[in-house]
């Protein structure tokens, strides 16, 4: 959400006549985008901030900043702490920065959010979060739940397919919950899917307890959404998932699981989890090791849980100490980089379609790419290879989590053209 948020603000900013300064010290105008999710989250914000401050003394027409969910958590109080700041913004006012910078009261109606890529594009189709999981600061920030108006979201994309882009990724902070006068989100998918020039469909972040029957039919049915799922599931006890009021139970979600699975077994998984929960018990935490044993997450974002003033748990007495939350975590990663690794074992051999995404910055050689099921992977490169482009490639090897392979054939965006096979 912020990575799209900022794309946004840069088409604001260049909508008013700004262009990119090519470092720090050149910038007339430097704004810093935060979160707030996890304490360590506005640790490194701050520090990165205060790094800005020595830019203002060698240039005096220097305007700083801050923008996201920090703006909104901590208020007018950054301003007090950080002076030599000029302003700050939170989300839902972002509206207002031509204003505040360019003395002008308008920004363009929907800026196409440019990525830096050319070839997939971020849509926003909801924002805000209704749930109100108990250690959740998104709530607070972001708001309630807002949907946009499927002929906009269509149109946005539209207009993204005209200047090249293929893969479409719909973006909320509980994305499958997005409702618009009787449109469900497993409908608005359909109607993505048929705009002709859309390739790929991936969505981020999905709950889930919103994923209906309707929407993994979809999910099952439409070539063009990627088999990749992000499914958070934070902990794998049903009395913490409880406590955290995530509204499903450990067997609801594991039927999820099972059933994009069952349809295709390397239907890529992925998912958060928070080890250390204010009351976690050992045998609550190992229930979350047997989630992930019996998951088999492709990946996971895992991290130890941060108390969030404000929010439910913050004022439960937390009975772990910081040394014990580490180790938590600590054991939730070696566990789930031995599954990440046999996962990407199973891709050993298959001929898969790669987005190509960008030449690899460790070897001039090599490209980087993703495969449907979300997998980085590494490929030979070719002198026809151009961001963006599909390739067929045979996975030869995993090094680390990442996938190795060589390319069978390149094709373009709906046909195949080239056939690159060995020895042909
Ligand atoms: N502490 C630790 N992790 C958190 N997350 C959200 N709030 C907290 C918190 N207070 C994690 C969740 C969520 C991801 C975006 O961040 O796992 O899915
Ligand atoms: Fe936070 Fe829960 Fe909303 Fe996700 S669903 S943003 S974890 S409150």
């Amino acid at each position: 959400m912020n990575e799209y948020d900022s794309a946004r603000l840069a088409s604001i900013l260049e909508f008013n006549g700004a262009s990119p300064a090519l470092m720090p010290e050149k910038a007339d105008i430097i704004l810093v985008n935060t979160c707030s999710v996890r304490a360590k989250a506005e640790e490194n914000a701050i520090t990165r901030i205060k790094n800005l401050k020595k830019l203002k003394i060698e240039n005096k027409g220097l305007k700083i900043g801050v923008l996201g969910c920090m703006a909104k958590n901590r208020g007018e109080s950054l301003l007090k702490d950080l002076p030599f700041l000029d302003f700050i913004l939170p989300p839902d006012e972002y509206q207002k920065l031509p204003e505040i910078l360019f003395q002008k009261d308008f920004a363009p109606q929907t800026p196409f959010a440019k990525l830096t890529n050319k070839y997939s594009a971020f849509i926003a189709i909801q924002s805000g979060c209704n749930m109100r999981c108990a250690y959740c600061i998104v709530p607070y920030v972001r708001g309630r739940e807002q949907y946009r108006e499927p002929s906009s979201i269509l149109k946005e994309i539209e207009a993204a397919t005209a200047e090249g882009v293929s893969e479409i990724v719909l973006l909320g902070q509980t994305v499958n919950g997005y409702r618009y006068k009787g449109l469900s989100f497993a409908e608005l998918l359909k109607q993505v899917a048929s705009i002709r020039e859309v390739e790929r469909i991936r969505f981020i972040s999905p709950h889930p307890a919103h994923y209906t029957s309707e929407l993994l039919d979809v999910l099952m049915s439409e070539q063009k959404i990627a088999p990749h799922v992000h499914l958070p599931a934070q902990s794998g006890s049903n009395s913490v998932l409880k406590k955290m009021k995530r509204q499903y139970t450990r067997e609801a979600y594991l039927s999820i699981v099972e059933s994009l699975r069952s349809f295709n077994p390397l239907y890529g998984i992925t998912t958060d989890i928070i080890c250390g929960y204010p009351s976690e018990t050992e045998e609550e935490f190992e229930e979350t090791l047997s989630l992930l044993q019996e998951a088999r997450f492709d990946s996971a974002f895992m991290f130890a849980y941060s108390p969030r003033e404000g929010t439910p748990s913050a004022s439960e007495m937390e009975l772990i100490t910081e040394e014990e939350k580490k180790s938590r975590l600590q054991r939730v990663i070696d566990l789930q980089n031995s599954i990440t690794l046999e996962r990407a074992k199973l891709m050993l051999g298959r001929q898969e379609r790669i987005l190509l995404e960008k030449p690899s910055r460790r070897n001039s050689g090599e490209w980087v790419g993703k495969t449907g099921n979300f997998k980085k992977i590494i490929l030979p490169a070719q002198p026809d290879f151009k961001e963006g482009m599909y390739v067929e490639c045979v996975i030869e090897g995993v090094k680390g989590h990442t996938l190795r392979g060589k390319i069978a054939y390149i094709c373009t965006s709906e046909h195949f053209m080239l056939n690159y096979r060995e020895n042909s």
